[in-house]
């Protein structure tokens, strides 16, 4: 995260009030409703650097990058804490990153890690937050009007669990908001902005959407990982499906017809899962708690095929800790327009590039050569896994 110093805080600019966003099913930073189609995450240089050098054959699988914000933390006078967005204007250049702010803040932000699953200080936001985010019922809301829909979370052993709190939010994006407004709260000081990265929202454009996150390859660290960084995350992925498949689940929210709510699961669920129980949350997802939605897995097979090829063409890239976002519409065709003459609206996204470097990209990288291989054996067993379901009965 980069924190802006000595930056004027210029009261004619439009102000947008952040929100938490409603359907992030994974990650640990907390990504910001900013517009219809557009959420904000804080940046990491790393991640900026890769949109702004995006390879044009990747942009069909990429969220747009729509720029850069400053966002400041603000208090009330009882002291509840928002987020709020001041967009750059047209003629300020892009905001200059300082290496010394970098690195103080990456810094600070290790210090208070301690802190990530701390109650935070109370406020509108944090008041909205579920206390146990594995076992949480909230409702939702998705893009324009509330929908009355719920979200209820499932462990690995299928128990479902729900608290009798109603909230608008999947539960696992609440917690890491919370996490962060306390992490920001603890190294801010006034008037001080963090810089956001603003991207395109891939699931805007689905009324219920039912997203599967997919940690891709069976390497997560990053070249810039500490030892002990390095050995965590090693030990991560051999004691997942990481090593096994190139693939973890990261998190997922399916939405059930049967209940009128979305099912969800988060990524520490995702980490103890074996082989076949990840096969088990691939169907899963699939399922919309009546039927195996068979139409989907054409349109989503014939995505992942264009992007392994996409991949195979990008040598020496490597995408440690990127996901794969699986994104279709749980909402039911409505009626009078037959579904067997609209094609399933699917969709299949790479994100967070926060970790993912190129031969050239730091001066202390190691040379790559050839493409991803994680990545592209990840994607092999989910195209094989999909035409196992595809096949099956
Ligand atoms: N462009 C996007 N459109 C819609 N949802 C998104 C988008 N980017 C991220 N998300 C949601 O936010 C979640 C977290 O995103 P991301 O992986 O970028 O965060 P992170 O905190 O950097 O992750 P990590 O913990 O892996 O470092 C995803 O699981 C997804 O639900
Ligand atoms: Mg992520």
């Amino acid at each position: 995260m980069v924190l802006l110093e000595g930056a004027e805080l210029d009261k004619t600019r439009t102000r947008v009030r952040l929100e938490p966003f409603a359907h992030q099913v994974g990650g640990h930073t907390s990504m910001m409703h900013y517009d219809e189609t557009t959420i904000c995450k804080p940046l990491f240089s790393q991640e900026q650097v890769f949109y702004e050098s995006l390879p044009a054959d990747m942009k069909p699988f990429t969220p747009q990058y729509r720029g850069l914000i400053s966002v400041y933390l603000e208090k009330d006078s009882r002291g509840h804490i928002s987020l709020v967005a001041f967009p750059q204007n047209d003629n300020e250049s892009p905001a200059q990153e300082s290496p010394v702010a970098t690195r103080r803040i990456q810094q600070r932000a290790k210090t208070s890690c301690a802190a990530e699953h701390k109650p935070a200080r109370e406020g509108p936001l944090l008041d909205r937050t579920c206390n146990d985010s594995r076992s949480s019922v909230c409702g939702t809301e998705t893009g324009k009007g509330k929908q009355d829909t719920s979200f209820h979370t499932k462990d690995s052993n299928g128990n479902e669990s729900a608290t009798p709190e109603r909230s608008s939010h999947n539960p696992w994006g609440l917690h890491c908001h919370r996490a962060q407004l306390t992490r920001m709260s603890s190294v801010s000081k006034d008037n001080t902005p963090y810089k956001f990265l603003l991207l395109e929202n891939v699931a805007s454009a689905f009324q219920l959407p039912c997203i599967l996150d997919l940690k891709m390859g069976t390497r997560q660290h990053g070249e810039d990982a500490s030892e002990e960084k390095k050995r965590r995350h090693m030990k991560k992925c051999e004691q997942s499906t990481s090593s096994s498949l190139g693939l973890r689940l990261g998190g997922m929210q399916v939405y059930q017809a049967t209940t009128g709510h979305f099912l969800c699961r988060n990524k520490y669920d995702g980490r103890t899962l074996t082989a076949e129980g990840f096969r088990q949350a691939l169907y899963q997802y699939l399922h919309d708690g009546l039927q195996l939605k068979r139409e989907l897995l054409q349109p989503v097979l014939q995505k992942l095929s264009a992007l392994r090829a996409v991949i195979e063409r990008q040598g020496s890239y490597r995408f440690y800790s990127s996901s794969l976002l699986l994104i279709y519409e749980g909402k039911n065709n409505s009626p009078g327009r037959s579904p067997f003459s609209t094609p399933p609206r699917v969709d299949v996204r790479m994100i967070d590039f926060a970790h993912t470097t190129c031969r050239g990209a730091t001066p202390n990288h190691s040379a790559y050569e050839g493409p991803d291989r994680g990545y592209i054996f990840g994607v092999e067993n989910l195209i094989n896994m999909l035409q196992e379901i595809k096949d099956g009965d």
